[in-house]
Parts: structure tokens; C-alpha cells; sequence
């Protein structure tokens, strides 16, 4: 691939917004490490969408210690795209990575313990070949770790340098405000809570987190917005090959339930009626929700992407 040189315009289509009450702008679409860039994937496809991000303004990349497949792979693929391509402009990205799930074996590679957060922290800032991540998270709440020992793991990340600001996802609310209340106290204030809300899951709507992170000026960032693709044309006729659903692991056939089927038309009726796609319709949708910063998108393709960062100027 030839040299990249970032295009000049990158800025002028994305919008920005503050991550609650902090310094902190990120983009109304953000893109996710989850799937399509792990050591399986074609890594001049991984390339084509990171470079397509950047050049549109997407600036904050997400990606977790197991994402790949196999696991710690999208963090070697970013490190090899900043080598490659973005190095030059590592002071331009936000990139997050978090720990929280099956990482590595033995009783020290998963959870919410002080051991795996900064073990696992170490390993993701090898592969990703950086000095210090923007934001680490505690990828899941842990239940049988005291809360004041994951939290002061992530305080303690802070102080050292290898982390700018933390984050946490999917705790449940009232481990959530213990939370914002430890990490305030301690002036490592948390920066973003991620979670899923998406026109099919509102889960943390209903259970007043997005409410607390609105009062507590914590941003809030969504997890798979569009339902892994199911809030798109993917599945308006069948399960085409090659998509996350054929593959069946994280989006199964049997999710495609008659309810869900007809959830789904519903919306896309209503986004034609908008002159829209479905996928920018439910991308919208989330993006107007008091208290969102960000929505969290995956793609396979830069095409994928093309289309659903027309919801970041609606
Ligand atoms: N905190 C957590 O626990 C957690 C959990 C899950 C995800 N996440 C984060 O959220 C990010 C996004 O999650 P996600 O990948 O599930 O997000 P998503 O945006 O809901 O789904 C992305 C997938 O939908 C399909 N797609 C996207 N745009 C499309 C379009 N315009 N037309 C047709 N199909 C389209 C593609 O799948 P095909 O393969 O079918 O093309 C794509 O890979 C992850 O990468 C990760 O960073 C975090």
C-alpha cells in the first residue's frame, strides 16, 4: 500500500462532543476492535477502514486485551497500524483498551483483580506499542473482588502514566455510583462509561445509568448500536454469507427471532419514511438520547463504515 498521508479535510465532516464533564471531545461515531481485525483477518482490510476512519475523523479507537480472534490479536493489528500508517498522529487518536474477561489461563488472568488489571495492562501496551493508552476500563463488574481494589487498580494505572483516564463497562448502577463516588474522591475522576443501547436493547436507559452518568458528568459511549448488524439491511432478507451472523458465534441465527424480525422492519419502515437507512436511523436514534456521547460502530468493510457515518451529521 502506498504511503499514507491523512487527509487535510478529516475534520471537517465529524462533529465533537464533550465526554461529560471532562476535557475530553471524541467523536459522535467511534470505531470498535471487536471483530474484523484480529490475527484471522486480512490485515490490508483492517488497514483500508482504520485509514478510512481516520481520514473521516473518527479519532477514538476501542479495542480490549482478548479481542481477535485469537486473543490480543486487534491489539497487535493496531500496533502495526500506527507503526504503518498512524504513528505520526498518535497524539490525534484516542485509543482505549480494557480487562475484565477470560484474558489468559490460571486464576490471575480474568475479573476485576489488581494482579490481572495491571499484568494485562503491560501486555496490551507491548502489543499495541505504546507508552500509555487514553483510556483503560474495567471491562465488567466482578463480584467477587472488593470494588475498592479494582477501582484503586485503576486509580493507581492513573498515577502511573500508563492510562490518561479510566472507564468502566457494563457495572451494574449501584456498583456504578460507588464507583464515580471512589474514583472522584481519589481525582481520577471516571471519564466514560461504556455500555449497550441501541434501538432493540435500552437496557441501560431503563435502569437509570444513563440517567446517573448524565448527573455525575461521566459520558456515556455505546457498545454495538447497531445490535451487531441487525439494525441494518444485513438481515432485511436472510443471512448472507460472510456475515457476523453466518459465522454464529457472537450473533447466532436462533437471535433472529419472529419478534425481533418484525422489530426490526418496523424501524427500517420508519427510517424510509425519513429518506434514511435503517442503520443510520438507529445510529441517530442513540446519538439524540440525552447524556451519549459516542456511538461505538463496528465494520468489515470501509463501505460499511461510509454509510454509517452519515448519522454523525444528522
Ligand atoms: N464493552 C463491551 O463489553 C463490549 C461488547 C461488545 C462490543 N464492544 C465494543 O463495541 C464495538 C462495536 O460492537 P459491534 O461490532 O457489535 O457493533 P455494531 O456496529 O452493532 O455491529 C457491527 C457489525 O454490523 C455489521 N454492519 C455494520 N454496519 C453495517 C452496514 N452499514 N450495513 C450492513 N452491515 C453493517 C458488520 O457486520 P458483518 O460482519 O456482518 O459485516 C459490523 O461488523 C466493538 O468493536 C467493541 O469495541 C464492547
Amino acid at each position: 500500500m502506498e504511503r499514507y498521508s491523512a487527509d487535510e479535510h478529516r475534520y471537517e465532516q465529524m462533529q465533537y462532543q464533550r465526554c461529560g464533564r471532562s476535557g475530553v471531545l471524541l467523536p459522535k461515531v467511534s470505531l470498535g476492535f471487536w471483530h474484523n481485525f484480529g490475527g484471522v483477518d486480512d490485515y490490508q482490510r483492517c488497514r483500508q477502514i482504520a485509514r478510512y476512519a481516520f481520514d473521516h475523523g473518527i479519532t477514538h479507537f476501542d479495542l480490549a486485551n482478548n479481542y481477535g480472534p485469537p486473543y490480543g490479536s486487534a491489539e497487535q493489528t493496531l500496533g502495526r497500524l500506527l507503526d504503518d500508517d498512524l504513528r505520526p498522529y498518535r497524539d490525534e487518536l484516542f485509543i482505549s483498551t480494557k480487562a475484565g474477561y477470560d484474558m489468559w489461563p490460571g486464576p490471575y488472568g480474568n475479573w476485576g483483580s489488581r494482579k490481572y488489571l495491571m499484568a494485562s495492562l503491560d501486555q496490551s501496551l507491548q502489543r499495541m506499542h505504546l507508552q500509555y493508552v487514553d483510556l483503560f476500563y474495567s471491562h465488567r463488574y466482578d463480584p467477587e473482588t472488593p470494588l475498592e481494589e479494582t477501582l484503586q487498580a485503576l486509580v493507581d494505572i492513573v498515577r502511573s502514566g500508563k492510562a490518561l483516564y479510566v472507564g468502566i463497562s457494563r457495572w451494574p448502577l449501584e456498583a456504578t455510583r460507588f464507583a464515580f463516588r471512589y474514583l472522584r474522591e481519589r481525582d481520577v475522576p471516571c471519564l466514560i462509561y461504556q455500555g449497550r443501547i441501541n434501538l432493540l436493547d435500552r437496557a441501560p436507559i431503563q435502569e437509570g445509568i444513563l440517567d446517573l452518568c448524565r448527573q455525575e458528568g461521566v459520558g456515556f459511549i455505546s457498545f454495538s448500536p447497531l445490535a451487531q448488524g441487525l439494525l441494518t439491511d444485513r438481515y432485511l432478507n436472510g443471512i448472507p454469507e460472510g456475515s457476523r451472523m453466518s459465522r454464529g458465534k457472537f450473533l447466532r441465527p436462533d437471535m433472529l427471532t419472529p419478534e425481533v424480525m418484525q422489530q426490526i422492519r418496523h424501524y427500517n419502515a420508519e427510517a424510509q419514511a425519513e429518506g434514511r437507512t435503517l442503520a443510520e436511523y438507529a445510529l441517530a436514534w442513540i446519538l439524540r438520547q440525552a447524556g451519549v456521547t459516542s456511538v461505538l460502530v463496528g465494520a468489515s468493510s470501509t463501505e460499511q463504515l461510509q454509510k454509517n457515518l452519515r448519522c454523525a451529521v444528522l
